[in-house]
């Protein structure tokens, strides 16, 4: 392997959200970040070369998002994902979930429904509630395997006239699943029925462990290309999220349209001309650094599988199929969530993301981000295991 992953520059001092913010989540600073999705590994140099590069020249004006940076996207989308994007297609925007505000804004009005499935990434449903639309909830289903699946019957029951947009995230934060393509075909069947727009979230789709294949939304049929709009970000895959940076397919023309009307209001305009240089670095050059930081990514999840083996009675590990987001059912530990919580900060010294902020139906769990170097995962064994063997010995 080129790559090792073993260790990762320090980001304490800086002005790392994850560490920054923890004395305000968890009541203290004594707790390894382990919350929001970013990584704890170097951002690859091919990008930050690129950026040194362009800081050469000496004027940093306004500059276009150039066209070169779209089609090394297009390319790579076709070449990883299977799906065919035309330049004219893609948009930049700087964030994905602003992408879905937009989204909200352009295809629904006050009192529509936008359904939503849970558990899920927070901003999902609280873009639909910001947004005074109604909030339509299709809980995802538990399956006795611990795994998630859609409640089709569920949808089915709860969809009207009033429903307008689908908020897919696909790959899934947080439960880690990769939607088949039979999952995501009954999907596309209702949507296409109702006449509902699919905003399919697949900034996720890069972090898929083989053999599972990231579907995106839009290469399921010629249906499905008319009514979805997909968010496709790379601060995930190559841990630039600082570069603000990300883009949207939408190849029905008169979508497409309906979302630059309200996206141009915004004048969020091309963003800054470090991020499109890291933007075309990354999808140019980031093949094989991307399938090495996989295979470590995928040795992390299986160290803290096996050590939840070893407590089965209290941890239960949700099988992954992509992200680096673990999700722990720790119902068998018997704590309420804030008890649940305390116990992780103060009894394992670990900060993470509480489940019931995913929803209701996150109850319980707790959600791990497991994007460190091997080190520091090391660390986090070491710490959670003594905390699950102290509690045994209560
Ligand atoms: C599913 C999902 N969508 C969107 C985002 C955030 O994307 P952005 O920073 O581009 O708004 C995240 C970050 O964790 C995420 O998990």
């Amino acid at each position: 392997m080129k790559y090792t992953f073993q260790t990762s520059t320090c980001r304490e001092n800086t002005n790392a959200e994850k560490y920054v913010l923890r004395e305000k989540l968890f009541g203290t600073n004594e707790v390894m970040p382990l919350w929001v999705a970013d990584m704890d590994i170097d951002t690859p140099d091919f990008v930050l070369d690129a950026v040194r590069k362009r800081l050469e020249h000496q004027i940093v004006g306004y500059e276009e998002l150039p066209q070169s940076a779209f089609l090394a996207q297009i390319e790579w989308m076709k070449k990883e994902h299977g799906v065919e994007f035309a330049l004219e297609e893609m948009l930049y925007s700087h964030s994905v979930v602003a992408s879905m505000n937009v989204a909200i804004e352009a295809f629904t009005e006050k009192g529509d429904k936008v359904i939503v499935q849970t558990p899920v990434y927070p901003p999902f449903f609280h873009s639909v509630i910001e947004h005074e639309r109604e909030l339509l909830k299709n809980p995802l289903k538990l399956r006795d395997d611990g795994t998630y699946t859609f409640d089709i019957e569920d949808l089915k029951s709860k969809i009207n006239e009033k429903t307008k947009l689908l908020l897919l995230c696909s790959p899934h934060n947080p439960v880690g699943r990769v939607w088949r393509r039979e999952e995501l075909e009954q999907i596309l069947e209702l949507c296409v029925k109702h006449n509902i727009v699919v905003f399919s979230d697949e900034i996720h789709s890069d972090l898929v462990y083989a053999p599972n294949v990231h579907i995106p939304f839009a290469s399921l049929s010629a249906d499905a290309r008319d009514i979805t709009v997909t968010a496709i970000g790379i601060g995930k895959s190559f841990n630039m999220a600082g570069f603000a940076i990300s883009s949207v397919a939408i190849q029905n023309k008169i979508l497409r349209e309906n979302f630059l009307k309200v996206y141009n209001r915004t004048h969020f305009a091309n963003g800054s001309t470090l991020s499109h240089v890291a933007f075309e670095a990354a999808y140019r050059d980031g093949k094989e650094w991307l399938e090495e930081l996989k295979i470590h990514l995928y040795k992390n999840f299986y160290m803290l599988d096996e050590l939840c083996k070893k407590y089965p009675h209290y941890i239960k590990l949700t099988p992954i199929e992509g992200t680096y987001l673990a999700w722990l059912d720790c119902r068998g530990l018997g704590f309420g969530d804030r008890e649940l919580r305390d116990f992780f900060i103060h009894k394992a010294g670990l900060g993470l993301s509480a489940g019931i902020s995913f929803g209701r139906e996150g109850s319980g769990f707790m959600r791990l981000n497991f994007a460190i170097s091997s080190d520091k995962m090391l660390e986090v064994i070491k710490k959670l295991d003594e905390a699950l063997l102290l509690k045994c010995r209560q």
